[in-house]
């Protein structure tokens, strides 16, 4: 099975007069037209779609994602907005038409995907409240044999020295730990929020970490080697080799 991962695509509205509002689109539109030539069974996406949660944003992110062939799975950032959010992708069954929560199950694939909602509205850390921990740990508890990739917008663990204490709550995120421990089945958590590369051994899994779409916001890459270059993910999973899992750089414009 092969997943693309995109994230942090922080998209503007088209009226928008930023500079950044045409690169992040170009950005985007380049990771699709490779994202398509590799002909992945799957798309997920890890927040921060738009920057400022308005509608407007949506509706020029959909335009952008218009020719992505693959089925694409979305969960929301500390940027996006649930109900414009959900609003915007009203086509996409698997999201939940109401309650608090962006999270959900996918079935139809070798490997269960799960989505973590971690955002909670004006809160710019994770959040792993005590009514998420039960759902996740429930619906882990439904199929404890079958491989499961977890994905969720915020890691719950510090990333470099500035994130220390200001990104994540302590205890929750302890607690969110010792549940995915419990489940064997998870093959790796996907996740977005802090625009760098990185993995990291986490919960008797692997906790992998990706770059932003968006170059303007991107950390951690080499900037005189790709500085124009958008990059996402590819994860292959297969029973003979698990995981391996690939930076791709999108192939210039034509
Ligand atoms: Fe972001």
């Amino acid at each position: 099975m092969l997943i693309a991962q995109i994230s942090d695509t922080h998209i503007l509205a088209s009226a928008s007069d930023l500079p950044a509002a045409q690169l992040r689109a170009d950005c985007l539109r380049r990771c699709i037209a490779d994202i398509n030539q590799q002909h992945p069974d799957a798309v997920i996406f890890t927040g921060d779609t738009v920057q400022h949660g308005q509608p407007e944003e949506y509706a020029r992110l959909r335009e952008l994602l218009a020719p992505l062939q693959a089925p694409l799975y979305l969960i929301p950032g500390n940027r996006d907005n649930n109900d414009a959010m959900r609003a915007a992708f009203d086509d996409k069954t698997y999201l939940p038409e109401s309650g608090d929560f962006l999270h959900y199950t996918i079935e139809d694939y070798p490997v269960r995907l799960v989505a973590l909602d971690s955002t909670s509205s004006g809160e710019r850390k994770g959040v792993y409240c005590a009514e998420r921990q039960a759902w996740l740990d429930a619906v882990l508890s439904e199929q404890p044999s079958r491989p499961t990739l977890l994905f969720i917008h915020h890691p719950p663990f510090d990333v470099d020295d500035h994130y220390i204490g200001g990104y994540r709550r302590a205890e929750e995120a302890t607690a969110l730990t010792d549940i995915v421990s419990r489940h064997a089945q998870v093959q790796a958590m996907l996740c977005g929020h802090v625009h760098c590369p990185g993995q990291q051994h986490w919960a008797g899994t692997l906790a992998s970490l990706m770059p932003s779409v968006a170059v303007d916001l991107r950390k951690g890459i080499d900037e005189t080697e790709a500085r124009e270059q958008p990059i996402y993910m590819l994860h292959r999973l297969s029973e003979k080799t698990g995981l391996v899992s690939e930076a791709r750089m999108a192939e210039a414009a034509t």
